[in-house]
């Protein structure tokens, strides 16, 4: 995820493209550039680090450039560290041509390996670049039908916007997956990825189709398919104010982070999953006898994350019939694990910088294990300390509560078991394109459940007042209750505990009474029958049954006070999003007390201390 700006008119392009960035921080902030058309040449600046980094390189760039056209991007690393020659915009050999880019270009290597043999040279580790080549390749085409051509070469979800010295009043954009905006102004158009980027100069807003290719000019805007068939623009009239157009008109950054969801689903399965449902890891570097060789995994994690990795346990050993342990990185670090050569560990943080996991996966390879880091943050501490490192692709959580990442986590642990079960000969092909195909199914279900949204924040809403909350699962549903529990006790500040929903008769049913409130995870699983049965002890000592079903279970629903539905899904594959109504039931609560929900007491997205 990162943030694309472009300017074409009559004012200087430079501080319209600087303050555009400056609103687009949020979509990545680890390098930022601006190109500007500066009579017959491109001028580009660009830096590693934020906004302010790049103002700073403006200032001692003397001449900085006076140009009216120009495009601008802010970063968030998915291929190549977060270094000044990886930012954007990136150039062609002959520096004609300046490009800025969102998204993934899946098959970029194949593009860079051509272009590299018709005699061009690359100098930045990006999958970027590749477009800047391709279009200096095909020399005085159009730049609108380069850009066309382009499209239909690149495969994967991406935003484009590129400027051309022989072309010094054009911006050409296109899009697919990716979002981007245009904007229409009086003698100037605006490109961006996000509204807020150019609020501040235009209300008329049009949101760019998918592989649809835009050209603006000072004088207007015309939009193209592939074919090269005209698109009327929807012009919009926005009526936010700045800080609103920010978090996407959402309330606040965690509900758009939820609603984001799909989306971030889609770029974590980005080439992880070929037509022919075969798992790809490329990132993991291992050879097939090397991942043979490991005849153990721990999991350590904190938090939300830990819920992931309890997931991963239950895939991994179900898939690939690997023993697994799951620790709580504080407790792992100082417990020693016995571990050696033959132990993968696999390290697992949003931020990549949690200073207790961070220090377990030292710990871990001090001891000669084997470290995998997954992180949602590029060149992470933890991504630099790890022998491979599998990125989530979910773009920056802003909301202290993690929602997107941790669907994301989830998804990238079922990949990974996939993928050692695939490798070690453990599943047979059907299996794993069973469960490939259900994995895929996931950005659409995600999309259908969260048009319910609304639904189940209404039902979540009796419950504003409740003081004692247990969240019940079994098997690979008792994470989810686990991250249930949390999502409601940081954000609303209400008791909750997560248990094992088998687990109760052994000591807290006796907690259960009248007033409490049982929040049952119970998706279609080979414990579906038992599940019911504990819920059914519930009830029978009077508790309120709110529960999470696929849809079609009139079993369960015959038991439930409320039901959230979540869609069939394999066993393993189910939890991604069982567990969607239960971030939107903490949300709807924490709302209605009337709580910040971005920022909860006491808490910060990033913990770095011990
Ligand atoms: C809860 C939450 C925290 C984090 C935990 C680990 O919503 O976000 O529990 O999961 O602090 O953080 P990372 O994943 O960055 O290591």
């Amino acid at each position: 995820m990162c943030g694309i700006v472009g300017y074409v008119g009559t004012k200087p392009a430079q501080s319209i493209l600087v303050n555009g960035l400056a609103r687009l921080e949020y979509r990545g902030y680890d390098s930022a550039g601006i190109a500007i058309i500066d009579g017959s040449k491109i001028g580009v600046t660009k830096t590693a680090g934020r906004v302010a980094d790049l103002i700073s390189s403006i200032a001692a760039d003397q001449g900085s450039y006076t140009g009216s056209v120009g495009i601008g991007h802010t970063r968030w690393a998915t291929h190549g560290a977060p270094v000044t020659k990886n930012a954007h915009p990136h150039s062609d050999c002959s520096q004609n041509v300046a490009v800025v880019h969102n998204g993934i270009i899946e098959n970029y290597m194949q593009l860079r390996d051509e272009l590299i043999a018709a005699g061009h040279t690359f100098t930045s580790d990006t999958d970027t670049e590749v477009v800047a080549h391709l279009v200096e390749q095909m020399g005085d085409e159009p730049l609108e039908i380069i850009v066309r051509n382009i499209m239909e070469k690149a495969e994967g979800a991406l935003a484009i916007g590129v400027v051309r010295a022989s072309d010094p009043d054009l911006i050409v954009a296109a899009r697919r997956g990716s979002p981007l905006v245009i904007g229409f102004g009086d003698g100037e158009s605006f490109l961006a990825s996000d509204i807020p980027a150019i609020l501040e100069h235009t209300r008329r807003i049009a949101i760019v189709g998918d592989d649809n290719v835009v050209s603006l000019t000072p004088g207007g805007v015309s939009i193209t398919d592939l074919a090269g068939n005209p698109v009327e623009p929807v012009v919009r009239d926005i009526e936010w104010d700045l800080e609103s157009a920010e978090r996407g008109g959402y309330d606040d950054f965690m509900l758009k982070e939820i609603y984001e969801q799909p989306k971030a689903l889609t770029d974590t399965l980005a080439g992880r999953i070929d037509d022919h449902y075969r798992i790809h890891l490329p990132e993991l570097d291992l050879t097939p006898r090397e991942a043979r060789a490991i005849d153990k995994v721990f999991v350590v994690a904190c938090g939300t994350s830990y819920h992931a990795g309890l997931m991963a346990k239950y895939a991994i050993e179900r898939w690939t019939r690997l023993p697994v342990e799951i620790d709580i990185a504080s407790e792992f670090r100082y417990r020693d694990p016995v571990l050696d050569d033959r132990t993968m560990v696999i390290g697992m943080s949003q931020s990549g910088e949690t200073a207790d996991t961070l220090a377990a996966i030292e710990y871990a390879q001090a001891q000669g294990a084997y470290v995998v880091a997954t992180t949602n943050v590029v060149d992470s501490s933890m991504a630099r300390v790890a022998d491979s490192v599998l990125y989530t692709r979910a773009g920056p959580e802003i909301g202290v509560a993690s929602t997107k990442t941790f669907v994301c986590q989830l998804v990238l642990m079922q990949i990974l078991a996939l993928y050692l079960a695939q490798i070690r000969g453990a599943l047979d092909g059907a299996t794993v394109e069973v469960m490939a195909k259900s994995i895929r199914a996931l950005p659409d279900q995600v999309e259908k459940l969260l048009e319910r949204a609304d639904d189940i924040m209404e039902q979540a809403r009796k419950y504003t007042d409740v003081k004692d909350v247990f969240f019940l699962g079994r098997g690979v549903s008792f994470p989810i209750a686990l991250e249930g529990a949390l999502k409601l006790k940081e954000i609303a500040y209400v008791r909750a505990e997560g248990y094992p929903a088998g687990e109760m008769k052994h000591g807290p049913i006796a907690l259960i009474e009248k007033g409490v409130l049982v929040v049952g995870v119970a998706t279609k699983s080979h414990l579906h029958a038992k599940t019911l049965s504990n819920m059914e002890e519930m009830k029978a000592r009077a508790a309120t049954l709110f529960m999470v079903l696929t849809e079609g279970d009139t079993e369960g629903q015959r038991l439930a006070d409320d039901v959230a539905w979540v869609p069939p899904a394999p066993e393993l594959i189910a939890p991604v999003t069982a567990v969607i109504p239960l971030q939107l039931f903490a949300y709807a609560i924490s709302k209605a007390k009337g709580l910040d929900v971005d920022k909860p007491r006491n808490l910060a997205k990033t913990v770095t201390v011990e």
